[in-house]
């Protein structure tokens, strides 16, 4: 069984790639056969994992475009046993160049299905925006949606568009498609806009939310440019902690276990 989530939020810097890139690693040192699937032309993700965006000779764009299998555009990051497609920035043209292809919201779906089997998760990372990227992630995402949510002010705001979004997607592209969780990220503690923020979120969608809250943790913003997921640059953080405790609860919602056990 392979659960596929798209991790989605239309909104910029609520921590997607953040998540993204930490449960992936996270969930392939509990010994998970993991794959990150980098959907964003801005490739974030792929520099998080200390790939050279310019060494690139396949990325996530020639994937849509049916140029090379899946397979042949993965990569394997050896030190963390996991494996990355990743994106470049001519991503940014196959919104436009898919225009008018047969079923153009179906290729990542598509493209992995003969990897699927490989893995025990997929996480895809999506764009900024609800368009066909997002769409094709997706449709893609068996597993379902994880949406994070910055605990800041109007972090409600834009969730009832991309509810909808889903709810189209399923009822048109992926029956098998919903929300899987929301995660709270940048939770500052000391601050009543957080706490009111998170309490918020809470009260409208329940126990979709993950009961781990990401903190604001400057650990996790300089991890990047050291192109390393927190588990190595900063595992005992409150970051890598709770990017820990988050892919324990992903996996015991995945799969029906307890998270302590
Ligand atoms: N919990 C956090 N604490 C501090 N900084 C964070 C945290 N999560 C994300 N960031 C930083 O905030 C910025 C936006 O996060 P990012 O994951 O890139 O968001 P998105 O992918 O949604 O645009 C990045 O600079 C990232 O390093
Ligand atoms: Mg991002």
């Amino acid at each position: 069984m392979t659960f596929i989530y798209a991790i989605a939020n239309q909104k910029g810097g609520v921590g997607k790639t953040t998540t993204a890139v930490n449960l992936t690693a996270y969930l392939a040192a509990m010994g998970k056969r993991v794959l990150l699937v980098d959907m964003d032309a801005q490739a974030n993700a792929s520099s998080s994992m200390g790939i050279d965006k310019a060494a690139l000779e396949t990325s996530s764009y020639d994937v849509l475009l049916g140029n090379v299998t899946a397979a042949k555009a993965t990569l394997m990051n050896e030190k963390h046993k996991l494996f990355i497609i990743p994106s470049s920035p001519g991503l940014a043209a196959a919104e436009i160049e898919l225009v008018g292809e047969m079923a153009r919201e179906y290729r990542l779906r598509q493209a992995l299905t003969t990897e699927a089997e490989k893995y025990d998760y997929i996480l895809i990372d999506c764009p900024p925006s609800l368009g066909l990227l997002t769409v094709n992630a997706l449709t893609a995402a068996t597993g379902g949606v994880l949406i994070p949510v910055q605990c800041e002010y109007l972090a409600l705001e834009g969730l009832t568009q991309l509810t909808r979004t889903v709810q189209l997607v399923k009822q048109r592209l992926n029956p098998q498609l919903s929300v899987s969780g929301l995660i709270l990220t940048m939770y500052d503690s000391r601050t009543a806009l957080s706490q009111q923020v998170a309490a918020e979120v809470v009260k409208f969608f329940g126990e979709q939310v993950f009961t781990t809250r990401v903190p604001r943790n400057v650990r996790l913003s300089e991890a990047p440019s050291y192109g390393q997921p927190i588990l190595t640059y900063a595992p005992s953080s409150p970051g890598g902690a709770a990017y820990k405790a988050l892919a324990a609860e992903l996996v015991a919602r995945s799969e029906g276990t307890s998270p302590n056990a």
